[in-house]
């Protein structure tokens, strides 16, 4: 048995859909536990660069089975789209291919709107949320008034529903919101229309992965965003509606956990974060710009500047114990030649007192001052690098320091956004 969850350990951008795909070939089955469009995962194969929102980052490999749990919340139509870019580069989208859990919410046009209205009331405290209505379609699912999937094959309950739910969204849209009133007619037929496109993907997947573990199948387990934009553990109220940490893969696509083998957590070579939020180690300074230039920071989703800064350790250590990672992979090492010097931050200071965990105040965390340990960089390009031992020896040390201080070992060092651009450490299977 040999079913790996992949997660972000930092605030989503870490490089997950590119391991995710290096992974793939081991694997036999892809599976997306939550988030949803919101996320942006971008693999670059064969030269080719693809970004995906909602299809899993296995899609690529001809034989993998790709699932969408139900704990992803879908836009049917982005699902579309996506699916219909992936045909016109002749990569096979059949049922065969790609399975959508019956029990999935679905995002509806008034989620986006709750959305934009809700971060627009919010002027200087939003959350900079991704605008895809994420947010209100959890609250819906939590509400117990949401629309899933297996909705659109009953048409009559998915017209009712909709109505129901646009008495009151009309009335907070207009009343509350300042925002335009919906009107459930066309938006009945437009789903319905994309129902009788959808309905062939509509299935248990709890059920299939189920079957495929009892035939010993390998199952990867996709993470979207990252642990500290955890509804729950990550930098509240600056965080997504969902929960991205390891633990929320059984119930988001209903498995038990005794099925999981391993977890392994991505961790960026610095850290990035998109919206607002607390974030400790943000360079604001021509440091951050060469990160952000060389990087290529610019989020896959929403096209905004990513803010960068030092690797926050205290962060990663947080999310080794939060999602109890057996390894990580370090992703984007190369970006960081050419630095003098690289600074890795071990713990925070609080008006003067030593800290080691992130506060849970939003406003005690924004007093937290970096404690760093600094480090001699590199000049040497290291993205042609395929063994650790051909690495300079500053990155080897810088390495070996994140190991050290995250108490977590490294399994794979990726230098590249290829697939072929990795040092393989150890094998997670
Ligand atoms: P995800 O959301 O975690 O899948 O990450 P994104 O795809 O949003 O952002 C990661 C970006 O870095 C993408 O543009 C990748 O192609 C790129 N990338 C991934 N790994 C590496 C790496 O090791 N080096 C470089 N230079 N780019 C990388
Ligand atoms: P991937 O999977 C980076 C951020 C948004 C915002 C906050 C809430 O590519 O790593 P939301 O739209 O989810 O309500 O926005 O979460 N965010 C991400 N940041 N990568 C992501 O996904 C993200 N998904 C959401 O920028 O700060
Ligand atoms: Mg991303």
């Amino acid at each position: 048995m040999s079913n790996i969850v992949v997660v972000g350990t930092q605030w989503g951008d870490e490089g997950k859909g590119k391991v995710v795909d290096l992974l793939t070939a081991k694997s036999d089955m892809v599976v997306r536990f939550q988030g949803g469009n919101n996320a942006g995962h971008t693999l670059v194969v064969e030269g080719r660069q693809f970004i995906f929102h909602l299809i899993p980052s296995g899609i690529l490999y001809p034989d993998k089975k790709c699932l969408i749990g139900n704990g992803v919340v879908v836009d049917p139509e982005v699902l579309l789209e996506e699916m219909a870019k992936l045909e016109d580069a002749r990569i096979d989208v059949t049922p065969h291919r790609l399975s959508l859990s019956e029990k999935a919410h679905l995002i509806m046009p008034y989620h986006r709107e709750l959305d934009h209205a809700r971060e627009a009331r919010k002027g200087k405290a939003m959350i900079g949320t991704t605008g895809r209505g994420i947010g209100p379609c959890y609250e819906d699912k939590a509400a117990r008034t949401g629309v899933r999937a297996v909705d659109l094959t009953e048409p009559d309950v998915f017209e009712e529903k909709v109505k129901a739910n646009l008495e009151e969204k009309n009335f907070l849209l207009t009343r509350f919101l300042n925002a335009k009133a919906l009107e459930a007619g066309p938006i009945v037929d437009a789903y319905l229309k994309m129902a009788e496109r959808l309905k062939p993907y509509i299935t248990d997947v709890s059920l299939e992965l189920d079957r495929a573990v009892k035939a010993g199948r390998r199952i990867l387990f996709e993470g979207a965003q990252g642990t500290h934009l955890d509804v729950d553990h990550g930098t509240y109220p600056f965080v997504t509606s969902s929960n991205p940490v390891a633990g929320s893969a059984c119930a988001g696509v209903g498995i038990g956990p005794n099925q999981l083998t391993h977890v392994l957590g991505i961790v960026k070579a610095y850290t990035t974060r998109v919206g607002a939020g607390p974030f400790a180690t943000e360079l604001l300074d021509a440091t951050g710009d060469y990160i952000q230039e060389k990087g290529h920071e610019f989020g896959a989703t929403t096209g905004r500047r990513r803010r960068c800064g030092w690797l926050d350790l205290v962060v990663v250590k947080d999310s080794a114990r939060l999602n109890g990672l057996g390894s990580i992979a370090i992703t984007k090492l190369d970006v960081l030649a050419g630095l003098e010097t690289i600074k890795l931050c071990v713990g925070y200071q609080v008006q003067g007192e030593a800290v080691e965990q992130r506060p849970a105040s939003v406003r005690k965390m924004a007093l937290c001052q970096p404690v760093y340990r600094e480090m001699a960089g590199w000049r040497e390009d290291i993205s042609g690098v395929r063994r650790l031992d051909q690495l300079p020896s500053e990155a080897r040390a810088y390495l070996n320091a994140i190991e050290e201080i995250s108490g977590v070992p490294i399994s794979i060092v990726s230098v590249g956004p290829a697939r072929e651009a990795t040092i393989v450490v150890k094998d997670v299977f």
